[in-house]
């Protein structure tokens, strides 16, 4: 079994350039079946998640060629609507996409219930709403969601979303783009990689407005033909070695950003005492090395990113103070707390909300990554501490994390890949009672 092994204690120093946006690559890749042509896109993340949506793909009958490590060419034009590789959909929350994609494009469509990180209950109600609003009829049927256009083809709508969902948001600008009027989402999520999924689909003849506000309206075309684009960077990436460079108390260049998107990431890292310098494209990160308590709580964009929650808390567990960290969007995302309190944090949780003592002079542990963000928070805590951190599970980072070890090891981290032997199941021996 591949862990990650980090000795602990460097300081995070040099400049890291950040990979193209996982969160708008999975919803982009599932876009390009609608299109009528080939799509070239560009700063396409290298990651497990987009790998294996590329992957249904051309299981669908779509040609997917690779250019370079970072650039793939999509040519839908021979997709026929067919079963999908259930297996592999059922492990990714984004293949959800496919069913605004394939309703799009043919009018109906059969996925798995989507997987994903589990943070608690992700109900898919509000896509269901859009999809029903839109003229489809849904059926979730063991473990399955089946759709269909009665007509054929969908037709506009007005759409207020009862809750602000990043991914209702998306599916709906999805199925919206090819149906007959204008839809018109209110209440919509305003995320960069939603603007990004429009300006994809808009470079491709769509007519979207909106995106990146709460009410977005979408034109319906018949058509989309080909073209090029070019993904955003990953806010949660930049985030995530920014926050990295903090509690090492390094100073770290991170490149190839768009400043404000990580707004609300800078300002609370300042609050802790530590610098953010913001440039054109890049933000310089140094850490003051005399962390200050800071609170934090989730919100939709702008507001403080529940992808980035994990990776906070794990510097305010080593910050000077009482910190509070509220989750504003999961029921239960603080799984991550157990593997922190092995290494010596002080952290009480209550429901939504975890309270973080503070001054841990955190010590290296076999820990497991519980999920994507909790995993990339359990290797800031490794860089921190004192000793050697093995980290199990490391397949949910590698989900969202290009290259991971390799850009942190790059700027001075003691980690790497290493392969251990499984372990032997352990079976209770059965005790003969003399
Ligand atoms: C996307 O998930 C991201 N995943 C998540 O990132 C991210 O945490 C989340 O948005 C919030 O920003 C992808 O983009 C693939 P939501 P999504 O719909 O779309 C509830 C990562 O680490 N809800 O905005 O599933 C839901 O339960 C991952 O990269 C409903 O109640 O998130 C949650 O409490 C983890 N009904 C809240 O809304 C619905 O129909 C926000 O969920 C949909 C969502």
């Amino acid at each position: 079994m591949e862990k990650y092994v980090i000795n602990g204690g460097n300081a995070l120093r040099g400049e890291v350039e950040i990979s193209g946006a996982k969160n708008a690559a999975v919803a982009i890749i599932p876009a390009a079946l609608m299109v009528d042509g080939i799509c070239r896109i560009e700063n396409m993340p290298q990651i497990s998640d987009t790998d294996m949506l590329l992957t249904i793909l051309s299981h669908l009958g779509a040609e997917v060629k690779l250019i370079n490590k970072n650039t793939i060419e999509i040519d839908s034009r021979n997709v026929r609507f067919c079963d999908a590789p259930f297996d592999l959909m059922r492990k990714i929350r984004a293949s959800y996409y496919l069913i605004g994609a394939m309703l799009g494009r043919f009018g109906v469509a059969k996925t798995t219930m989507p997987g994903g990180c589990n943070f608690g209950v992700r109900p898919i109600d509000q896509h269901i709403k859009g999809f029903n609003a839109l003229g489809a009829d849904i059926e979730v049927k063991n473990g399955f969601i089946f759709a269909e256009a009665p007509e054929g083809r969908l037709h506009g709508s007005r759409i207020y979303l009862d809750k602000v969902s990043v991914g209702a948001t998306m599916n709906i600008i999805l199925a919206a783009t090819l149906a007959s009027g204008r839809t018109i989402i209110e209440n919509a999520a305003r995320e960069p990689h939603i603007v990004d999924l429009a300006n994809f689909l808009n470079s491709m003849g769509a007519d979207i407005r909106g995106a990146g506000t709460d009410t977005i309206k979408v034109n319906g075309v018949e058509r989309l033909h080909g073209g090029s684009y070019s993904i955003i960077p990953d806010q949660i990436e930049a985030g995530t070695y920014m926050v990295a460079a903090a509690a090492t108390a390094g100073e770290v260049l991170v490149k190839n950003v768009i400043p404000k998107h990580l707004e609300c990431i800078s300002a609370k890292l300042r609050e802790t005492g530590t610098i953010v310098q913001e440039y054109e494209d890049s933000v310089l990160v140094k850490g003051s090395g005399n962390l200050r308590k800071a609170n934090v709580k989730t919100l939709p964009y702008p507001g403080f990113p529940t992808d980035m929650q994990p990776q906070m808390g794990t510097l305010l567990a080593m910050a000077n103070g009482t910190s509070v960290v509220t989750e504003g969007i999961y029921d239960n995302r603080f799984k991550y707390v157990n593997e922190l309190r092995k290494m010596g944090a002080d952290v009480q949780v209550d429901g939504r909300i975890a309270i973080f003592e503070g001054n841990a002079k955190l010590t290296g542990a076999p820990v497991m990554a519980c999920d994507l963000r909790a995993g990339a928070a359990m290797v800031i805590a490794g860089l921190c501490a004192s000793g050697t951190t093995q980290i199990e599970d490391i397949h949910f980072i590698e989900r969202g994390y290009e290259n991971f070890v390799g850009k942190l090891r790059a700027l001075g981290a003691d980690i790497a890949i290493v392969d251990f032997p499984d372990e032997p199941e352990i079976h209770e021996k059965a005790v003969s009672v003399g």
